[in-house]
């Protein structure tokens, strides 16, 4: 039988040290209050499935709901968890408990969370600093003054009220920006197992449609929800997006029951979350297995953009590196496929000053990944401590006032996506042959110290390779 809610290779040591470093950081005589996420209502008695709150995790291991982390500067740990409840359990499952937390999460203390409000001043006596995500937790910082208040209730007895608050997420942004090996190690897994579901629902595409049966974009999403729950994956780490044909130029589409027509590309962006960490791929692939002459010169187009952002990832290089280098390709293949007319939008210099090629290339190539698919970190080399100079420019397109800030360093174990695209609406001027195609390839990129490794490549990305994998598909 089960006794704990932890997995079975959980290992509290990964978190303890995490939270000796913050203890580190925090500097004297302060307190770090971690809450977990929520859980929230979808309708009437039904909750949205649960998911931890990524700090708290970070921090913890621990997925279950109603908890709070507190760390002080020495590193001593109080967690606030859920009592054993035999009744609830029957109904909700087992809970660890506070009895049994101290020793298998290895922290020092643990408390009903019921007591939060009561003993959560005691711990804040006589510190000078206490530190909590600012503007994550609704409610938090009411609380935090709430329980400030309890505390300088009490001066009279001598004791010190702390005087300073500061934002957590600072701090634990970038501790998160570097994966360690035990994270990378669950990412490259993550990334592994999205990369064959990819496979399968190209490969289910090519058959239905081979077979003559009516193929809609939520047979491709069964087919990754599939493989990422058999695999082990918790869910989705974020909602998948299939779109097929003209779908695909909308970019935060979701799986719908549009039909996948033989002729079509379909864009599938869709990763899971395993053990709290997430993949994030986007192929672009032909629904018959067959890419046609205009989708393969276009596809091709943003292989090249997204091989420039590659080269591009490397420890030293600025994060903008790989979105300007694939820019630059995108930009020049644009004005060679008749996309953009030289007569109207210049040189290719131009296209990039003026951002003409936004007109079909609208997102930029990356975002750091990790516990959340956009996760944290600061994209600027500038910190709250260290403030950049910066200059100003002017938007091409908005006219917006943009303050240019030094691109952030990327450095080993930083993780992100390199994810070009392409996005053809129908537009007077441009050729027709190219209309309604909508292009992404996207791939997981962790920094090492030679470059960067792909670890989403278990679903290819060259287009011969797409395409004999869907002809093995077909019977
Ligand atoms: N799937 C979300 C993204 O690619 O950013
Ligand atoms: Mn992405
Ligand atoms: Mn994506």
């Amino acid at each position: 039988m089960q006794v704990t809610t932890l997995p079975p290779d959980f290992n509290a040591s990964i978190y303890a040290a995490r939270r000796a470093r913050l203890a580190a950081a925090l500097g004297p005589d302060s307190i770090a209050l971690i809450p977990t996420a929520p859980e929230r209502s979808r309708n009437r008695d039904s909750d949205y499935l649960y998911r931890h709150d990524s700090y708290f995790y970070y921090l913890s291991g621990f997925t279950e709901p109603n908890a709070c982390l507190v760390i002080d500067s020495r590193g001593h740990t109080t967690l606030f968890c859920q009592p054993k409840d035999p009744e609830r359990e029957i109904w909700d499952g087992l809970r660890l408990g506070p009895q049994a937390a101290p020793a298998l999460l290895a922290i020092d203390a643990a408390h009903d969370i019921a007591n939060l409000d009561t003993q959560l001043p005691r711990l804040l006596e006589n510190q000078t600093s206490v530190w909590y995500p600012f503007a994550t937790h609704d409610g938090l910082e009411g609380q935090v003054a709430m329980w400030l208040g309890k505390v300088r209730a009490r001066v009279r007895f001598g004791v010190q009220c702390p005087g300073q608050q500061h934002d957590l997420c600072a701090v634990l942004d970038e501790m998160r920006l570097f994966k360690d090996a035990h994270e990378q190690a669950t990412m490259r897994r993550a990334a592994q197992i999205s990369a064959i579901g990819h496979i399968r629902a190209m490969q289910l595409s090519a058959r239905m449609l081979r077979q003559g049966q009516d193929v809609r974009e939520f047979h491709l999403d069964a087919e990754l929800l599939h493989e990422f729950r058999r695999q082990g994956s918790q869910y989705p780490a974020y909602s998948s997006i299939v779109a097929a044909g003209a779908n695909a130029c909308v970019l935060h589409y979701r799986a719908d029951a549009a039909p996948v027509r033989s002729g079509d590309l379909v864009l599938i962006d869709a990763g899971c979350e395993l053990d709290g960490y997430a993949s994030d791929i986007t192929r672009t692939f032909p629904a018959n297995g067959r890419f046609t002459s205009p989708q393969r010169a276009l596809y091709e187009l943003v292989l090249a953009a997204q091989e420039a952002s590659v080269a591009a990832t490397r420890p030293g290089a600025r994060f903008t590196d790989p979105h300007e280098a694939a820019v630059e390709v995108l930009a020049q293949g644009m004005l060679h496929l008749g996309l953009l007319d030289k007569n109207k939008v210049g040189s290719l210099q131009d296209v990039i000053e003026k951002r003409a090629y936004f007109a079909f290339y609208m997102h930029r190539t990356s975002h750091w990944l990790g516990m959340d698919v956009h996760d944290c970190g600061s994209y600027v080399e500038s910190s709250p401590n260290k403030p950049a100079t910066p200059s100003v420019r002017q938007d091409p397109l908005s006219g917006e006032a943009i303050i240019n800030r030094e691109s952030r360093v990327l450095r080993p174990g930083m993780v992100l996506t390199l994810e070009p695209g392409i996005y053809v609406r129908p537009t007077e001027g441009v050729p027709e042959q190219f209309w309604n195609i909508g292009i992404r390839i996207e791939d997981d990129a962790i920094v090492n110290e030679s470059g960067c490794e792909l670890v989403s490549r278990g679903v290819p990305v060259n287009p011969d390779e797409i395409e004999a994998l869907m002809r093995e598909a077909i019977p």
